[in-house]
């Protein structure tokens, strides 16, 4: 069965009330039946979930949460719980973004607690996963990106990892302008359905969607969504544009159809 491309938009710490509200209509009023062919999320700031929800109204373009707790609920302070999510109309989740692994400290053993407390929730979840500038030139990114993999799944089902999509996110991409090439990309995809081949079997590696994040924009996205493992993308900074993200969705929708 052919894989549904994916593409989400996560937002980061960007956007207010009013900037988001516009950056979802225009997202709901460009998008047309584009979300017949891709499947599309968009990741806003906590506190503007039940706002962005409201905006989606009917639209097929689904909501996700940025982060959650491995905790289910409690006297932690500032965290928010897969429920909580669910309750502000999310289906979605990214669980391990390298900004959480490396500016929050967020270990292997956090991100494989927080993206089984996220399935176990009934959430879908994007695990994102990719190596360091350092760990690139010492020619050890597959290996990197296996064992973040390996560490992540030790608990997870096959049934549940079917709500799981992978995202392959090498840090030096991220924010940075430097897009990977569509070799690398396709490297790396590669390495990551290897990786499931050896932790489930290679039909779910096959059905498992892997979608490529770090300077995706309107530009290079079809090069890359043309690689016949790229299954999408994770979007940050040209998720805020909605022509940008729209063209993106566009390029992944026709792209990975036309493969
Ligand atoms: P970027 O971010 O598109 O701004 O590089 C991607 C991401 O962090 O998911």
């Amino acid at each position: 069965m052919a894989r549904r491309p994916f593409v989400g938009g996560n937002w980061k710490m960007n956007t207010d009330r009013t900037s988001g509200a516009a950056l979802v209509a225009a997202l709901v009023a460009g998008c047309g039946d584009l979300a017949e062919g891709v499947e599309i999320v968009v990741f806003p700031p906590f506190p503007y979930l039940d706002l962005v929800r409201r905006s989606l109204g009917e639209s097929e373009i689904s909501l996700g949460g940025q982060d959650l707790s491995n905790d289910a609920n409690g006297a932690l302070t500032g965290e928010v719980s897969a429920e909580m999510l669910l309750d502000s109309g999310a289906q979605w989740v990214l669980v391990g973004h390298s900004e959480r692994r490396q500016r929050m400290g967020e270990c292997d053993a956090l991100v494989a607690d927080k993206l089984l407390m996220a399935l176990e929730s009934g959430l879908s979840s994007v695990l994102c996963v990719g190596e360091t500038l350092e760990q690139r030139e010492a020619g050890s990114s597959s290996r990197v990106i296996s064992a973040q993999i390996v560490s992540a799944l030790d608990h997870v089902h096959p049934a549940q990892f079917q709500r799981v999509v992978v995202a392959y996110e090498p840090i030096w991409a991220i924010g940075t302008g430097v897009v990977a090439s569509p070799q690398d990309a396709a490297d790396a995809h590669a390495a990551i359905r290897d990786a499931l081949t050896s932790r489930y079997d290679s039909a779910l590696a096959r059905e498992t969607r892997v979608v490529y994040g770090g300077s995706l924009a309107p530009g290079n996205a079809k090069a890359l969504f043309a690689q016949p493992g790229v299954d999408g993308g994770l979007v940050g900074g040209a998720s805020l544009k909605a022509p940008d993200f729209l063209s993106i969705c566009s390029a992944a929708a026709f792209g990975v159809a036309a493969r």
